[in-house]
């Protein structure tokens, strides 16, 4: 049997540095534990567009398309902030997300113990939270049709729609459930049901789906503005929170800063099975491409590296090998290496991306 293969987009900005830690990361699990990658590279973002016009070319898609599992770095810069709307990196990835059909975003906001004094929360209300959004990520106002900026009469109409339908409501309610059942069981559905009908619809499907194939799990529903504030106020109330693509864009953001440590998380986006069994998937890291610290060894590698023991635990069905991977990442911590995203002005010299990589490694053999 041929190896399982991994395209790699580390686009722009911090991504191509990170993309280099996780890429040693890989070849470690090859070394030492028999899981060998057929590793490609390729490019997306403002990087595309500089070689290739695109933010992504029909080639990378097609790659995408074919392998069992794609690992992003990061898109945008500020570089790129004057490019037609239909050319901005963010195009490349979107169109990632759409025609891989990727429509459940899966992205814990985890507190590490080691960091609990960085949240800008109390200690006591983040320390040991472990919660998961899984976001609506293929539909909703985000591709909605009609869209567009027209001109009406005299002045200019900023457009678009917001649109869900039933399956696309039940499949990542669907996720959600399934996810539950792994971890505390508990499911809270979030949109805005007295505003929008689209809320109507998403509430009475989650409903549904629930008392038909999951009525172990318990199910809870929330107004997405009551829900950041019960997020804010008492997070550790929630397990798994299952919500549409613009308002999981927001809650997730949210929920990550938490945490008090962006640079630490990961995220899935998985879609439907493929013909080998295993989802369509896209893993990366929550941050984004830091256009302010590109190039100066400062990024933290550990939420990428956090997205692909993802990958072994969603893709590869190698859930005791991504906690191993997890629980290296965690030594490393409570070792106390920290990148400068983790300090505080006088805490010392931090670790470089490098040297990150270079302790998570070192904490991988220490494990075997
Ligand atoms: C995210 C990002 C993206 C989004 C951008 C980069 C298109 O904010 O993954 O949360 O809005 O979905
Ligand atoms: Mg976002």
């Amino acid at each position: 049997m041929s190896n399982p293969s991994l395209l790699i987009l580390p686009g722009d900005g911090i991504g191509p540095e990170v993309m280099a830690e996780v890429r040693k990361v890989i070849d470690w699990f090859g070394a030492n534990r028999g899981l060998t990658f057929d590793v490609s590279e390729d490019l997306v973002g403002g990087a595309a567009y500089d070689a290739h016009g695109t933010p992504l070319t029909d080639e990378t898609m097609a790659k995408a398309q074919q392998v069992d599992a794609v690992l992003l770095g990061a898109v945008g810069g500020p570089k790129y902030d004057k490019l037609d709307f239909s050319v901005k990196p963010e195009r490349g990835l979107l169109r990632l997300r759409k025609e891989m059909d990727l429509y459940a975003n899966l992205r814990p906001a985890q507190c590490f113990d080691a960091l609990a004094d960085f949240s800008s929360m109390k200690k006591e209300i983040v320390s040991g939270l472990d919660i998961m959004i899984v976001r609506e990520l293929t539909s909703g106002i985000y591709f909605g049709e009609p869209r567009g900026v027209f001109k009406d009469g005299n002045e200019r109409v900023g457009l678009n729609t917001q649109r869900y339908t039933e399956s696309e409501i039940a499949r990542v309610a669907r996720s959600a459930f399934e996810l539950a059942r792994k971890r505390s069981n508990k499911v809270c559905s979030m949109e805005k049901a007295n505003v929008m009908e689209s809320g109507v619809l998403w509430r009475d499907v989650v409903t549904e789906i629930h008392d038909a194939e999951y009525p172990d799990v318990e199910l809870s529903h929330m107004y997405a503005d009551a829900g950041a504030m019960q997020l804010t106020r008492w997070p550790k109330q929630f397990d798994v929170i299952v919500t549409d693509n613009l308002f999981g864009d927001m809650l997730s953001d949210l929920a990550a800063m938490l945490t008090g440590s962006l640079g630490m998380l990961p995220s899935a986006s998985l879609g439907s099975p493929m013909e080998n069994g295993r989802p369509k998937a896209l893993y990366e890291p929550v941050h984004g491409s830091a256009p302010d610290i590109a190039g100066t060894g400062k990024a933290n590698p550990c939420a990428s590296i956090l997205s692909f023991a993802m990958a072994l635990r969603y893709s590869f069905d190698q859930g005791d090998e991504a906690t191993r991977l997890e629980q290296a990442v965690e030594k490393v911590l409570a070792d106390g290496v920290r990148t400068a995203d983790l300090m505080q002005a006088g805490d010392g010299t931090p670790a470089t991306t490098v040297e990150m990589g270079q302790a998570v490694i070192a904490a991988l053999d220490a494990s075997l």
